[in-house]
């Protein structure tokens, strides 16, 4: 391919920006040729003017081909912007708003951590679920308030994540997907999901089907993550699975994410797990590697297959000291064998 890719940057907070230019810098390295367009948005910008985003700058992202951010969010203990503005107001908003609906989460142990060797990817719905804003609180402020945040599963949209789900564990070698969820108690939306794994995969015969309550599923990550192939999951459970995954495997600074659009109706998001760190900014000491996978996630979605595998393969074999070589020495590294 040699067709330029347009990108949206929002670096973000803390040492998002640096994790995310180290990425970028590795897509350069390949010759894949991107223009990249910045933005400045999160809590820095909040805190300067109280901008969070607006329908003009969502429908000039929705635009691009594909969307690279590295953090959102205030330093620990900075208490100036209410819970859920940039959350809501930024992420949630970007990802409903362009109909991000897979939040796929790879995972693969690295030497030393209790998942060594095992390699795994999360399928978590990214749009319904508890997530979805539905409830409110009646009463506000009084002895007798009721707060409800109701949990949205519809049809439609289990279905359309349960078919990602399948696709990608089709291409596996090791076929199987694990749906995880609480059917013995959350017996509506578990019932749902059930269903609806159970009709998709009629359509997938190699595909191994297992089932795991989310509870057992946490100690079955930490115990015995070889079992997992794909796993498919609703909106929360697949949020806190994803951390614990990233744990296991090695600490979420390892971990990539992409927030997609799989019919690229809109532009994808791209982004490290991890969070903005900002006691380490500027210090050269954030591991851009989970950047650096998001960016390989990034180039499959643009269809660069083989220099998202070379990124891969580099990552993959990367065994230098993090702590020794820093943001640009692992940025470096990575670019050096590929
Ligand atoms: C994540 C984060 C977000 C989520 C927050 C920041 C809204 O924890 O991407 O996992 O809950 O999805
Ligand atoms: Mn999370």
């Amino acid at each position: 391919m040699s067709q330029r890719h347009r990108i949206a940057v929002i670096g973000g907070d803390g040492i998002g920006p640096e994790v995310v230019d180290a990425a970028l810098s590795v897509i350069a390295a390949t010759g894949v040729e991107v223009d990249t367009t910045t933005f400045d948005l999160g809590a820095a910008r909040y805190l300067r003017d109280g901008f969070v985003l607006d329908d003009g700058t969502l429908a000039s992202l929705r635009d691009f081909d594909g969307i690279m951010l590295g953090a959102i969010g205030p330093a620990i203990g900075d208490t100036r912007i209410p819970g859920g503005t940039l959350e809501r107001g930024l992420l949630l908003k970007l990802r409903f708003s362009l109909d991000l609906y897979i939040n796929y989460r790879p995972f693969r142990g690295v030497p030393g951590s209790l998942a060594e060797g095992c390699e795994f990817a999360i399928v978590r719905e990214n749009t319904e679920g508890p997530y979805a804003g539905e409830g409110g609180i009646l009463r506000h402020g009084t002895a007798h308030e009721i707060a409800t945040q109701g949990s949205v599963n519809s049809r439609f949209g289990v279905e359309r994540c349960v078919r990602y789900a399948f696709a990608r564990a089709n291409r596996l070698e090791r076929k199987k997907l694990t749906l995880v969820h609480k059917t013995n108690v959350l017996t509506f939306a578990g019932d749902l999901w059930n269903r609806v794994v159970k009709t998709v995969s009629a359509e997938y015969p190699e595909v191994e089907v297992d089932y795991n309550h989310v509870d057992a599923a946490c100690i079955y990550l930490v115990e015995n993550p070889q079992r997992y192939g794909i796993i498919v999951t609703d909106n929360l459970f697949g949020d806190i699975l994803s951390d614990l995954a990233g744990a296991v495997t090695g600490g979420i600074g390892y971990s990539a994410s992409g927030n997609i659009n799989p019919e690229k109706t809109a532009a994808s998001i791209f982004e490290p797990v991890h969070g903005a760190a900002h006691d380490i900014v500027g210090q050269n000491k954030a591991n851009p590697l989970a950047a650096i996978s998001s960016a390989v996630l990034l180039l499959e979605h643009l269809g660069e297959t083989e220099a998202a595998a070379r990124i891969d393969v580099a990552v993959r074999n990367f065994d230098g000291d993090p702590n020794e070589l820093g943001t640009s020495g692992i940025t470096t590294y990575i670019q050096e064998r590929l």
